[in-house]
């Protein structure tokens, strides 16, 4: 099999750390390397946390690269309330001794991008967090996107409502500027003619809930496994109960990364897509579904998924089991609606 060559872009972060876990764990994906943006924690904390996250999963080969510290022209607001001062839920792992982060994110993605498109072997970028750096590529090194194969962001939302306002997402609120620089790139940029955005936004990521049943059977699967899930998203369980009344908790990224590597996990229909820059509401994406501006449809915007073939998938990635064999049981104790799973696998 030719394994994809990755950039993951992130703020790690929770859920961040959880779609890294899967990226590692998924022979389909080559991750050149690991950019961080400020986000759910700043720079800085996210470099480290990468860092622990690769060092669980015995690839400190990969190297991490430091990227922008702030939005383009916001004043940074992290999320340290929902990930803990620590980005990792106040879980105490220790960054591994003799690991460092690289300087300059955004020229690792340009150099890499460059180089993909003089091989003709181009680089796809999984986008986890606030779109700063992949804004500051676009501005610095426009050319290097001929090297981009696909940009598949965790961010926005079509119907569902928001998570930071009522209509705007995390990601695209943190920096709106930022995420508006790289979709309008994709309805205007030559390089990135024919190219779409393949946004999965709360529509489909608010589906996807871990449960204590879920981590459960997963400590059953692989107690290492289970141990470290736990340990990172108790504090992220608790701010879910506080926040929104449930049990357990929404881990989005993890549904981009699942969907990179399986395109049936997710579904929805093109459409251009703007980012909303200023006033109340900034950071919601505008999705042109009846072509009022005859714009490029330079977003996929995904509005289903079943939640439990993509839970088969998490956990036989990260137990290192086929996803049939988990289906009987997760449909037993995840809380599906009507539709879901009737297809699974
Ligand atoms: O809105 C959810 C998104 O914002 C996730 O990527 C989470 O990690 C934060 O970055
Ligand atoms: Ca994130």
């Amino acid at each position: 099999m030719n394994a994809r060559n990755v950039i993951i872009d992130c703020d790690p972060g929770i859920d961040d750390a959880l779609a890294l876990m899967l990226a590692l764990s998924s022979p389909e994906l080559n991750v050149l390397g690991i950019t961080i943006v400020c986000g759910n924690v700043s720079t800085d904390k996210g470099a480290k946390n990468a860092l622990k996250i690769l060092d669980w999963m015995d690839r400190t080969d990969i190297p991490v690269y430091l990227g922008e510290t702030a939005p383009l022209y916001r004043d940074y607001v992290d999320a340290e309330d929902t990930h803990g001062t620590d980005g990792l839920g106040e879980s105490g792992y220790t960054v591994p001794v003799g690991t460092a982060p690289q300087k300059n994110a955004v020229s690792f993605l340009a150099q890499s991008l460059q180089r993909a498109a003089a091989a003709s072997k181009p680089i796809s970028i999984i986008a986890l967090g606030p779109l700063t750096n992949l804004a500051r590529l676009i501005q610095t090194a426009p050319e290097s996107l001929a090297g981009l194969d696909e940009l598949v962001s965790m961010g926005g939302n079509y119907k569902s409502h928001g998570n930071c306002s009522p209509v705007a997402e995390y990601n695209y609120w943190c920096d709106p500027h930022g995420a508006q620089a790289v979709y309008e790139a994709f309805a205007s940029h030559p390089l990135l003619s024919g190219k779409q955005i393949h946004m999965v936004g709360l529509d489909v990521t608010r589906r996807i809930v871990l449960t204590p049943n879920i981590l459960e059977y997963m400590a059953r699967l692989s107690p290492r496994m289970g141990e470290l899930v736990a340990r990172i998203t108790r504090f992220y369980m608790d701010f879910h109960w506080k926040q929104e009344g449930i049990i357990g908790c929404v881990i989005n990224d993890p549904l981009a990364v699942a969907y990179f590597l399986d395109r049936d996990l997710c579904h929805g229909f093109s459409a251009h897509t703007a980012v909303e820059t200023e006033g109340i509401c900034m950071g919601q994406t505008v999705v042109d579904t009846f072509d009022f501006w005859n714009k490029k449809k330079n977003c996929m915007v995904l509005t289903q998924t079943d939640p439990l073939r993509f839970m088969a998938f998490f956990l036989g990635r990260l137990c290192r089991r086929e996803p049939e064999e988990l289906i009987p049981l997760l449909r037993q104790i995840m809380v599906l609606m009507e539709t879901d799973g009737k297809e699974a696998l």
